[in-house]
């Protein structure tokens, strides 16, 4: 019998988030690639082939491939598809379409998750706004993934963020999610609702933000293939997402190649150094492959 209703929440250690910090740039790569080549013309199958290809290079695994039986690497959602859609020799891009990409990757058992929406060619301004808009909102949820906060602020945060960029549908059929040793924990992570309730966050715990933002009305609808979610009213979506840490020292974006330091607006709160601070820093600087992030915030 369940005891509490509050669900135990995975906390990482400093070694294990250096781990899911690698997934998480082997997911960069994998959404750079595939992002590049996002060209009129490219059938969406040949995207899963480069995802894979960059994953299999960095010697991790898919976080998707067989998830639940899913087939491919990535997901690539065109148009109304807002997400997990499934990559296809039949789907070619065209100029004026916007494509959802997202990838999830393995590394010495932990996880990373990320998705970017690219317009091909093209496409009517006011969908440029729509996908500025669900990538805004996606960072001001990361933003709020700091330590001593509650769930519920990181959604209230989305669904002001969207609200104030125009209006947007936010979709609430699907969510965000904690992440770590599984791509996909509980508890939810809505991208709605009042702020101030969920569980406390706290260090070590990781989280993947998701929003989802459509022009027209935020209802979905499952296609035939029991995977592909798409708008009830066929307007177009986008989808964001980033893997995210909460450390000592405020959120560690682990599926972004700084480490969130350019898009995160700078913590005017003050920051402590404690020991965990440094040691998170130093699995930073091990791990990454690149220089270390010194934080301008200190
Ligand atoms: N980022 C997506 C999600 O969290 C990944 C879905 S993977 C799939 O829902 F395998 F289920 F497609
Ligand atoms: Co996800």
């Amino acid at each position: 019998m369940r005891l509490s209703r509050i669900p135990s929440i995975e906390i990482k250690t400093p070694g294990q988030l250096a781990l899911m910090r690698e997934a998480g740039l082997v997911v960069a790569r994998m959404l750079r690639a595939t992002a590049a080549s996002a060209e009129p013309g490219i059938s969406t199958a040949e995207l899963d082939a480069i995802a894979e290809r960059e994953m299999k290079m960095a010697g991790a695994r898919s976080s998707f491939k067989g998830y639940h039986g899913y087939p491919a690497t990535i997901c690539t959602s065109v148009n109304d598809e807002i997400v997990h859609g499934i990559p296809s020799e039949r789907v070619r891009l065209a100029a004026g379409d916007v494509l959802s990409i997202d990838a999830g990757a393995i590394v010495g058992g932990w996880h990373g998750d990320a998705a970017i929406t690219v317009p091909v060619g093209a496409v009517p301004a006011q969908v440029t706004a729509l996908l500025r808009a669900c990538e805004l909102a996606t960072w001001h949820g990361l933003a709020a993934a700091v330590a001593g906060r509650r769930l519920t602020d990181i959604s209230h945060a989305i669904q002001s963020s969207s609200l104030a960029g125009g209006g947007y549908g936010v979709v609430r059929e699907y969510t965000g999610h904690f992440i770590g040793s599984a791509m996909h924990m509980d508890p939810a992570v809505p991208n709605y609702g009042r702020p101030g309730r969920g569980p406390v966050l706290a260090d070590g715990m990781a989280l993947a933000i998701e929003p989802m933002l459509v022009l027209g009305d935020p209802h979905t609808r499952l296609l035939e293939d029991d995977w592909t979610v798409v708008t009830a009213d066929g307007s177009p979506a986008a989808h964001f997402e980033h893997t995210v840490a909460i450390t000592a020292d405020g959120p560690w974006v682990l599926t972004a190649e700084d480490g969130g330091r350019a898009d995160l607006p700078s913590s005017p709160r003050t920051l402590s150094l404690t020991s965990a601070v440094g040691s998170i820093r130093s699995a930073r600087g091990r791990h990454d492959g690149r220089r270390s992030e010194p934080d301008p915030r200190l």
